[in-house]
């Protein structure tokens, strides 16, 4: 069925074609790290031919909350265990979908680059299949789009135009007919240097997997960095208050999935394994923006968990009303684990060869860590990014309800010779929490209307 946004009861927009049989997914941070990692793996998982099994959404055990567990266990007797087999999503054997790639990213040539590697490794990809004596999907490749919209999560996008916030979600509207996930990825940390002595008292007095997923106080952050129009702390600017405006913004996008398409709409925050409550002040409302914190990423990762939960609640419960069109969108935080990606170049020093000597040895010690038996070493960011697509593929019956637990933070948990599962685990503390989430919520929403007043959105 073809119809125009004109014709939707919101009327956000006018023009867009609705495309009821195409998956369109956004991904910010989409040109390096996890973020290309989802891409990959996306491609991987949607290209397969009619009728079969989308691996991704295959229900893990380890992924299920205890009281699912008898889902999938074949021990159950209070009732019939579910063949994990047809359980999983497949592609539709008479209409396969479609798939819009989405690269949100704040520079151009980085994600046109991504673009070309996206699609040489992809094209690979399809062609070993063929060899292997895989049937090839019709009209796939001619059907996919991998397209850059600017984003720049440190620029609020004011007047709703460009690419900072506002400027990207209102293109979005007006572009696109519909969401079906958003993948809140890019994420920063002010990370500025590291003590080698701390670091190898960590190895010695906790071991290397540990030292190397959850840092003591060897990792060295700038603090007080403020974002380029000095008006926010930066890190929670772009950890925390920008994908909090983004879902606030795109919900009506989101909701607008069609359910034709075998995915719910869904909203995935990349977290971090660090995300604890202890990393917070002791009234971190005082200092929300974690302008007086010696080290923000750990503390901008748990308050953006805090708030995940918060909208989880809020938009992942299904209407009361009958006729409602307004869809359910579930809003789920995950910990992909440690890979060694740009975020922690900073690190690394500013001499190239240096720098690249580090990394290697940096991802050798990851390395390492995965054969010495560490969950938290997927080692390749598509590895680290599985649990972030099965969290947006897994079918609904696997989820507890937002009303049970609005918190679920799933996992990675690699193993040492790389069959990378997911856990099933909760935002620490978050019902401890709720209150502190709804505080940051109220605060981020009084800037967020502040950003749309002075743009004229309202
Ligand atoms: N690496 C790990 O071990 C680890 C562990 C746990 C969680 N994470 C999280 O994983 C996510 C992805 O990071 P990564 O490890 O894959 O590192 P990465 O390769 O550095 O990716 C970060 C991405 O975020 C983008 N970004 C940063 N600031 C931005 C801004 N103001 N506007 C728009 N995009 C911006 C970067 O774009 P540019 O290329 O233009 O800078 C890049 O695409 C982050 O949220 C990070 O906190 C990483």
């Amino acid at each position: 069925m073809v119809s125009t946004r004109s014709s939707r009861r919101s009327g956000v927009g006018v023009g867009v074609e609705e495309d009821e049989n195409r998956i369109i997914v956004v991904v910010t941070g989409a040109n390096s790290g996890y973020g290309l990692g989802i891409c990959q793996a996306l491609l991987s998982n949607l290209s397969l031919p009619p009728g079969h099994p989308v691996p991704a959404s295959t229900p893990q055990p380890t992924a299920l909350p205890p009281s699912l567990q008898h889902l999938l266990s074949p021990s159950s007797s209070s009732s019939p265990p579910l063949d994990r087999g047809k359980a999983t999503k497949s592609i539709s054997e008479t209409k396969p979908p479609t798939l819009t790639l989405i690269l949100a990213c704040r520079s151009e040539t980085k994600a046109l680059e991504a673009r070309q590697t996206l699609l040489e490794g992809h094209e690979k990809e399809l062609s070993k299949r063929e060899k292997k004596g895989m049937q090839s999907r019709e009209g796939w490749l001619e059907g996919l789009r991998i397209v850059w919209e600017g984003l720049n999560l440190d620029d609020p996008g004011m007047g709703g135009k460009g690419n900072g916030v506002l400027g990207f979600c209102e293109r979005l509207k007006d572009g696109y007919p519909h969401i079906t996930t958003l993948y809140l990825n890019a994420g920063i940390a002010a990370f500025c240097g590291l003590s080698y002595l701390r670091f190898i008292k960590q190895i010695v007095t906790e071991g290397m997997p540990r030292a190397m997923s959850q840092p003591g106080t060897w990792q060295f952050e700038e603090k007080g960095v403020r974002s380029a129009d000095g008006e926010r702390g930066m890190v929670w600017g772009t950890n925390v208050f920008a994908p909090y405006v983004m879902i606030r913004e795109l919900v009506p996008l989101l909701r607008r999935s069609p359910h034709t398409l075998p995915f719910a709409p869904r909203v995935i925050y990349t977290s971090s394994l660090t995300a604890r409550a202890s990393k917070l002040n002791e009234h971190p409302l005082d200092d929300f923006q974690l302008l007086d914190y010696p080290h923000t990423y750990s503390a901008s990762k748990y308050m953006a968990d805090l708030v995940m939960v918060q909208l989880d609640q809020e938009y992942g419960q299904p209407s009361g009303e009958a006729l409602s069109d307004e869809r359910p969108v579930r809003i789920f935080t995950v910990d992909p684990g440690c890979v060694t990606t740009n975020l922690g170049r900073a690190n690394f020093g500013s001499i190239a060869l240096l720098v690249k000597l580090k990394f290697f040895l940096y991802w050798l010690a990851f390395y390492i860590c995965r054969l010495l038996g560490s969950p938290w070493h997927p080692v390749y960011a598509d590895q680290g990014a599985l649990p972030m697509i099965y969290a947006a593929l897994i079918p609904d019956k696997y989820l507890l309800e937002p009303s049970q637990v609005p918190s679920q933070k799933f996992a990675v948990h690699a193993t040492r010779w790389g069959k990378t599962k997911v856990d099933y685990g909760e935002v620490d503390k978050w019902e401890e929490g709720e209150e502190l989430g709804r505080g940051i919520v109220e605060r981020c929403e009084v800037l967020r209307k502040e950003w749309r007043r002075r743009s004229g959105l309202e």
